[in-house]
């Protein structure tokens, strides 16, 4: 299923990323070589990395560490 329509790109890719992306969205838009536009897929794949990472996503740890 397409998650981004704007860039074009899935759940399935996502999923494969968020195993690697340590939590992070900003890595998986990084990967996919894409950056996020109108932003309604943020919260998808933001949810996506969640379950990926153990719930560090929810504790806002992703988010606060995307930079390094
Ligand atoms: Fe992903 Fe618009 S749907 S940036």
């Amino acid at each position: 299923m397409y998650v981004c329509l704007c860039n074009g790109f899935t759940d399935r890719q996502v999923r494969t990323l968020a195993a690697t992306a340590q939590g992070s969205v900003a890595c998986v838009y990084r990967a996919l070589g894409v950056r996020p536009q109108c932003g309604k897929c943020v919260p998808i794949v933001k949810g996506i990395v969640r379950e990926h990472s153990g719930g560090a996503a929810s504790a806002g740890l992703a988010e606060s560490g995307s930079s390094t």
